[in-house]
């Protein structure tokens, strides 16, 4: 999967999507332009588990603000709480190869690290298989904290983001334990608790490694008072037993459940021999069974307002209803201003980096009754939130 050109969580959005000239509102971005309430909300009951402290809907620095930093870094995460996001996805977090927690989008440094220019390193370039896919690259559980942190952070997306190439090199991989500091300074600093989304990455990867996430997870979140019901996180995995796993150890924060491809089984299904799909987890019995030990769900965006074969949006799907039924909450991911990653009606010119037509998409979005919203540029989609604000 190529990561760089969401929507199509598993696809390329290949450059004939784009060009669509004018970007055009679809009837559900228009349907509540004024930022009035949906119809049916009113009806829907207020999940039990959603965070009551956070506003709704609220919104999620993805990677920090990662449309304006390269991603996962001390640059990136404090923008977007400079910028007002209400929580901040920090980070994705996978080990290194003596436990430490490191915040990575995947085990794959290659793209987001400088570790190519690295001579000492070239020999732990290698391949690996993660979730059934090949890999060739370097890979966090090769190299000791103290060896990743002689490396430096760049941009995952140089061809589109271009503007944030020019902080290549400036910051470190951050731990998760500098996240729980920074956020422990940043809070004492502005009178008020800061909000982290930490996700699990390929646990059952690495749990088969020797390198558990939960556990170091599970202790530094008691070390900093962050495992209780009502501390300022929220926990997200694409694998259930991972925040299953985390409720045993004691973290009783919110835990959001995140949704891939209809077609895709969580790594840890396959794993177990578990035969359903994402497509499962989707149905009410699907919610129902989420809802046994998680608040929230976080479905890819499709889910939300699905898109023809063409790459337009279309009509909102019944997962709001269905998801708030169930008593769980939903945070979509991922809202990005540029052209390649938003719905073909929604962009704005040829140029795949340019800026599309963002906030109508956003509000067609919140229109929807979502409870949150991951962002790589929150100051945008805060600007559309306030808007739906409830209180
Ligand atoms: O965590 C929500 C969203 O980030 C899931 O997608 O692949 O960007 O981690 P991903
Ligand atoms: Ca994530």
């Amino acid at each position: 999967m190529d990561k760089r050109h969401e929507p199509g969580r598993r696809k390329v959005l290949g450059a004939a999507a784009l060009g669509a000239g004018a970007a055009v509102l679809a009837g559900a971005g228009q349907a509540n332009a004024a930022g009035t309430r949906p119809a049916d909300r009113a009806d829907q009951p207020t999940p039990a588990g959603r965070p009551a402290k956070l506003p709704v809907p609220f919104v999620i620095g993805h990677r920090g603000a990662s449309g304006y930093r390269p991603e996962h870094t001390f640059g990136s995460y404090q923008l977007a709480l400079d910028m007002g996001a209400d929580v901040i996805e920090a980070g994705d977090l996978v080990p290194t190869k003596d436990g430490h927690l490191v915040c990575r989008h995947e085990p794959d440094i290659s793209g987001t690290t400088d570790v190519a220019d690295h001579h000492e390193f070239a020999g732990r370039k290698t391949t690996k298989t993660v979730d059934g896919k090949k890999i060739t690259g370097w890979f966090t559980e090769d190299f000791t904290l103290a060896e990743l942190k002689t490396l430096r952070a760049k941009e995952r997306i140089p061809d589109v983001r271009q503007h944030n190439t020019m902080y290549d090199g400036h910051w470190e991989v951050p731990t998760f334990e500098e996240v729980l500091q920074w956020a422990e300074r940043e809070g004492r600093r502005r009178g008020r608790p800061i909000w982290i989304f930490p996700e699990t990455k390929h646990p059952t990867y690495f749990r088969k490694l020797g390198l558990g996430i939960e556990e170091p997870l599970a202790k530094l979140l008691r070390r900093y008072g962050r495992h209780t019901a009502h501390a300022p996180n929220i926990l997200q995995s694409f694998e259930p037993s991972s925040l299953q796993r985390l409720s045993a150890l004691g973290v009783k924060c919110p835990k959001v459940v995140l949704l891939d491809e209809p077609s895709v089984r969580p790594a840890d299904f396959v794993e177990s021999g578990d035969p359903r799909t994402t497509a499962d987890l989707l149905k009410p019995e699907g919610l129902k069974w989420i809802a046994g030990f998680a608040q929230g769900i976080g479905p890819w965006l499709p889910q939300i307002i699905a898109q023809d074969d063409k790459g337009k949006l279309g009509k909102p799907t019944t997962l709001v209803r269905d998801a708030h039924a169930a008593g769980l909450f939903l945070t979509p991911y991922t809202v990005r201003n540029e052209n390649s990653f938003l719905p073909l009606d929604f962009q704005v010119g040829k140029n795949p980096g340019d800026y599309g037509n963002s906030l109508a998409y956003f509000k067609a979005l919140f229109a929807t009754g979502i409870d949150g919203l991951f962002s790589d540029d929150p100051d945008t989609a805060l600007l559309v939130a306030e808007e739906f604000r409830r209180h």
